[in-house]
């Protein structure tokens, strides 16, 4: 069995840590570096002393490009920051890794970026916004009913620390409920606000709500609306476990694609 050697950017977050003991357990798998600037100096051991040998002693690098060259890995996963993800995707493809991305935030110009370097490099990257297979098949179902309806809001309930709103899972199940509606859903304007941006951000006439507080990890519900129902699908994550079996199937796959692959939903139908 060939072993899946991987880099993980962003390895002393909140998201590198499920990545990082994910991947040790992995038997298919090894962490081949670890990179994040806020561990320099530091071994994963310090974070997670519950990894295997192997992994406990990995130094945590600060460089990512110096660490792609040294340790040559498959794929980098990375999960860190709006600002910092396009570089790090560009230094990996310039090494040949196959890339497997969390980070949200990215725009249409970011992604048409992305194209265009794996084209130029000849390798793969994919890009989720979302890795929990429930909120994957929670954007399908979205997108399967909304032909049904008229009416479509969305909201959307996360931890305090998230950097940007509207979740890009959020923005995902709108753009794919808009592509897959023959004609454009109905709002009715709004008279008089009382209180500015009360009816939220509006993506293909569906307005999105997003909630920011402590004892939410990641939900979303989406509300479809016609005379006299409402139909609630709605998705819950109790853990950010939930994100990893997504990451290793995208991990195991990435090697096969080519080009952009944005969103696991792609994963998820072959
Ligand atoms: N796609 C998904 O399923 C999913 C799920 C959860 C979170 N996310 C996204 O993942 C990202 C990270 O989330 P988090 O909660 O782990 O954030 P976090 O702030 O806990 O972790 C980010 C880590 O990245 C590190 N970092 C910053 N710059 C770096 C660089 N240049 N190279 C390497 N590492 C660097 C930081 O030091 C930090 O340790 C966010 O964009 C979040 O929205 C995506």
């Amino acid at each position: 069995m060939a072993v899946i050697r991987v880099l993980v950017s962003g390895a002393c977050g909140s998201m590198g840590g499920y990545v990082c003991r994910a991947v040790d357990a992995a038997e298919d798998m090894t962490i081949a570096a670890a990179v994040d600037p806020a561990g320099i100096g530091h071994t994963l051991d310090e974070y997670m002393p519950e990894l295997s040998e192997e992994a406990r002693h990995l130094q945590i690098s600060g460089h990512l490009a110096a660490t792609l060259q040294q340790t040559s890995p498959d794929v980098m996963i990375d999960f860190t920051a709006p600002a910092v993800v396009m570089s790090n995707i560009e230094a990996a493809l310039n090494a040949g890794a196959g890339c497997v991305v969390g980070t949200t935030g990215f725009s249409e110009i970011d992604l048409k970026t992305v194209q265009r370097m794996c084209e130029t490099k000849g390798v793969a990257c994919l890009i989720a916004p979302n890795f929990s297979i429930g909120a994957n098949l929670m954007m399908k179902f979205a997108a399967e009913a909304v032909s049904s309806f008229e009416y479509a809001e969305i909201i959307e309930r996360h931890h305090e620390h998230k950097k940007d709103a509207p979740s890009g899972t959020a923005v995902k199940t709108a753009q794919m409920m808009a592509e897959a509606r023959q004609r454009p859903l109905s709002v009715v304007p709004t008279e008089r606000h009382n209180v500015e941006g009360s009816r939220g951000g509006t993506l293909g006439n569906i307005p999105i709500h997003a909630v920011r507080m402590p004892g939410y990890v990641a939900n979303q519900e989406v509300l479809l609306g016609g005379q006299g129902e409402i139909l609630k699908i709605s998705h819950e994550t109790t853990s950010r476990e939930c994100f990893m079996p997504g990451v290793m199937l995208a991990v195991r796959k990435v090697q096969t694609l080519s080009g952009l692959t944005y969103g696991l939903d792609k994963l998820l139908t072959k």
